[in-house]
């Protein structure tokens, strides 16, 4: 089979599934399931075939990318697949210095804080990232029906590693940047959003059925801010996608504020995190778009039967939306009871089986 027809038949194939339905705001056989990090440490298996590579290693194998992909589908019988990455990848393969510190995360050598540092900064091309190609040519195979989605982080979360140096409380040298030279800020994110848009589209055209945007850190800003400094970086990276008609993902953690902006970018499904109730989120991003949500993950430290509780408070906020993706509000924690997750899995499907 020519590559063109295998990636065709990897989005055919997925094309009914329960969650690009829902993505769709399509009528679904029961709520599609998946979860942020459902890949990852809260895994023995996943913790077996890590042992001694090094996270950025692991994401630059396409076998074990496979591998580490496929173990949360099937294990808890989601109803979609997240590539494994991370979303500092990208900027790894265009030269940037930097490292996954473990308990840390991403940290980089030389930080960006002047015009020069941003010629550091070159654009994309799909030859500096084979190993995604490769990886989501051989996932795709395997998933038969069930969708892949690709993912990437947002130019303001990208931009708040890079001006720091590695994660943040407070973004203060980001912000300085956003307020002391708006204009280095704005070339920044702009070249980033081109950064972002080809590592997405790389990843559609190797067959992900639909994609995630990353602006984990997005919920710093005030909404004029994000409206002024961030949602037209973002917007370019949506509007870059747009023709392959896939479904977009929006999400950021404490962005209750911004919901409404998040969709306005260009998202067909906004992500929300665990404090904003479904019913109230979809007032703020309004109608023709599906929301995805938005269990707080850590209530899955607490006993099944409040997890179920706490499962259909967020499934009756969910009753009146036009589509529903089930998610934790942000990623699984690492020390979670996986299977805690395969009966969050099964209780979903079984309450909203229609
Ligand atoms: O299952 C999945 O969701 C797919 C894999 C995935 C990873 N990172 C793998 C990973 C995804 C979607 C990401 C995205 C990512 N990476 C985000 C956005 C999502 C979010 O959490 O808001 C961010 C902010 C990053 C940056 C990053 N990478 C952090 C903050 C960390 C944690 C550092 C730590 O050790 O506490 C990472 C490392 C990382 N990315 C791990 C995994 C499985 C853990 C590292 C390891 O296993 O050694």
């Amino acid at each position: 089979m020519s590559e063109r027809s295998q990636q065709q038949t990897g989005r055919t194939a997925a094309h009914d599934s329960a969650f690009l339905k829902a993505c769709r705001r399509e009528a679904v056989p029961h709520t599609p399931v998946w979860f942020m990090r459902q890949a990852g440490r809260s895994l023995p298996e996943y913790r077996k075939v890590r042992e001694g590579i090094p996270m950025l290693d692991s994401c630059m194998r396409p076998e074990l990318v496979t591998e580490i992909t496929l173990q949360p589908v099937r294990r808890h019988g989601v109803d979609a697949a997240i590539f494994y990455s991370d979303i500092v990848v990208p900027l790894k393969a265009i030269g940037v210095d930097l490292d996954i510190k473990p308990g840390v995360g991403p940290v980089v050598a030389e930080p960006v804080r002047t015009r020069a540092d941003l010629d550091r900064l070159r654009t994309l091309d799909p030859s500096d990232v084979p190993y995604v190609t490769e990886a989501i040519g051989m996932l795709t195979a395997e998933l038969g029906s069930t969708p892949l989605i690709g993912f990437a982080g947002a130019p303001f979360t990208l931009a708040s590693y890079l001006i720091e140096g590695g994660p943040s409380r407070s973004y203060e040298r980001t912000k300085a940047m956003i307020y002391g030279d708006p204009e280095l800020w704005r070339d920044l994110v702009d070249r980033l959003a081109d950064i972002t848009a080809a590592f997405l589209r790389v990843q559609i055209e190797a067959g992900a059925s639909a994609v995630q945007l990353f602006d984990s850190w997005a919920g710093a800003l005030a909404p004029a801010d994000y409206r002024r400094y961030v949602l037209p970086a973002s917007a370019k990276v949506f509007d870059a996608v747009a023709g392959y008609g896939v479904p977009r993902i929006h999400f950021g953690v404490g962005t209750g504020e911004l919901l409404g902006l998040m969709g306005e970018a260009g998202a067909d499904v906004v992500g929300v995190d665990w404090r904003v109730p479904l019913d109230e989120a979809v007032r703020r991003v309004g109608p023709g778009k599906a929301l995805q949500g938005n269990l707080d993950p850590a209530v899955l430290f607490a006993p099944t039967e409040a997890v179920e509780a706490k499962t259909r408070e967020v499934l009756d906020a969910a009753r009146g939306l036009e589509g529903h993706v089930f998610n934790l509000g942000h990623g699984v924690m690492p020390n979670t009871d996986p299977d805690a997750l395969t009966r969050l899995v099964a209780y979903v499907h079984e309450q909203t089986s229609r």
